[in-house]
């Protein structure tokens, strides 16, 4: 597997047709700044688009003001993806190991996520590696509305 920056204006295409692949529309980002608000790499996998994931440093999502805050030593994983084709097939877990190593190599010392309270594969896969729910938002998704969980994992 290899992550690649988006850098160019293709790359930030692809990010928006994998969103649209795998998620609901209400949290589609369609909006090539807000992607720019962090770090987006695309994942490939022996030459094969199989998602992408966006992680924005030293800043977390706060749900009451519905803007990124200053955060140092925190990662904020903003998304990940794995086009429904390729998933169940391990990629998903190896994103994530690949964030944390990242996020110590960075100097961080904690993680954190949000996710849809229905969506039981991103829960347990945080779950199995550390991540400790510490919230719950209600309500934080639209389209459909549903509560948010907030997690955290100490490096
Ligand atoms: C969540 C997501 C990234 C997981 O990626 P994946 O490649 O399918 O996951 P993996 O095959 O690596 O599985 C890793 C773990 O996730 C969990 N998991 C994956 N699919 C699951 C499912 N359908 N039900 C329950 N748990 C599941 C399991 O804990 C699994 O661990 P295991 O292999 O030891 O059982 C992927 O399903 C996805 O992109 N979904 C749509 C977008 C999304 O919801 N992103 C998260 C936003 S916060």
């Amino acid at each position: 597997m290899k992550l690649v920056r988006a850098k160019t204006k293709k790359d930030y295409q692809l990010l928006v047709n994998i969103d649209r692949e795998c998620f609901p529309p209400g949290d589609v980002c369609t909006d090539v700044d807000d992607w720019k608000t962090g770090e987006c790499y695309l994942v490939w996998v022996d030459g094969m688009l199989v998602g992408a994931t966006a992680l924005v440093l030293n800043k977390y999502f706060d749900w009451t003001t519905y803007e990124y805050e200053p955060a140092p030593g925190c990662m904020y994983i903003a998304s990940t993806a794995i086009l429904p084709t390729q998933q169940g097939l391990g990629y998903g877990r190896q994103v994530k190991e690949w964030q944390i190593k990242l996020a110590r190599k960075r100097g961080c010392f904690m993680m954190k996520i949000s996710t849809r309270e229905a969506n039981i594969a991103m829960r347990s896969l945080n779950k199995s590696v550390g991540f400790k729910v510490v919230g719950i938002i209600d309500p934080a998704y639209s389209e459909p509305t549903e509560r948010g969980v907030d997690m955290e994992l100490i490096l």
